[in-house]
């Protein structure tokens, strides 16, 4: 077993020191950056946007994985690319035509992913599988940090690895909401390659010390 990319969401950081929160992250175990967008449409919340993106990417070591959680992403996507997403992920609940999202996604050169709510199964992604380089599923409801784990989330990864490997998809699984130490070793042992981490990470004593104890104890 591999241990998992890890992903703390910037959500759970503290805004009015981000530059200092960004560089305490450098040169820790943390693979990614999580930014999750809300739009106060598609989510009963509203984050941060563009403008904040720009000023993470200025100070930022890690590629930054954008969740957006916003109705009609088509609109945003070269905006947020040019703002400074590696990866881009969009909702499945959000696009009509999602397929023609993935490919612009993929067109202005960054990894496509998609999201899936907890109610939503992981079979309408078969005939788009093949095409993404990513799939997130939400362990909460989202809108929110600081939310409990939905267990049905491990089963849940079990049978989206079984479609993706059925599909030949290279596609990694991503796991967002209510990750701790208590389910991360479960998830990746159903499948997951990356992991969410917000208010566990930064509602510790110590994020860097956190995410490194998270890849130890994930590294088998
Ligand atoms: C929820 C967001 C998550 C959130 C995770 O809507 O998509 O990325 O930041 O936070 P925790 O880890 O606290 O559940
Ligand atoms: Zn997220």
């Amino acid at each position: 077993r591999m241990a998992p990319l890890l992903a703390p969401s910037l959500l759970a950081a503290d805004f009015g020191n981000l530059q200092s929160e960004l560089e305490r992250l450098a040169d820790s175990a943390a693979d990614w950056l999580h930014f999750d967008v809300m739009d106060g449409r598609f989510v009963p919340n509203i984050s941060f946007g563009l403008p904040v993106l720009q000023a993470v990417q200025r100070h930022a070591q890690q590629p930054i994985d954008v969740h957006l959680m916003i109705e009609e992403p088509q609109h945003y996507l070269s905006a947020f690319r040019d703002a400074g997403a590696a990866n881009i992920t969009v909702h499945y609940e959000a696009c009509t035509h999602l397929h023609r999202v993935i490919q612009q996604i993929k067109q202005l050169g960054c990894r496509a992913g998609v999201a899936l709510n907890p109610h939503t199964p992981i079979w309408v992604l078969e005939d788009v599988a093949a095409d993404l380089d990513l799939v997130l599923i939400m362990s909460v409801n989202p809108g929110f940090g600081g939310q409990s784990f939905i267990p049905n989330t491990l089963r849940k990864v079990a049978a989206l690895k079984e479609l993706l490997v059925d599909s030949g998809s290279a596609a990694l699984i991503e796991i967002d909401g209510g990750v701790t130490m208590d389910n991360a070793a479960a998830l990746v042992e159903a499948g997951a390659d990356a992991l969410v981490a917000g208010s566990f990470v930064f509602n510790s004593p110590d994020p860097v010390a956190t995410l490194a104890t998270m890849r130890r104890e994930l590294e088998t």
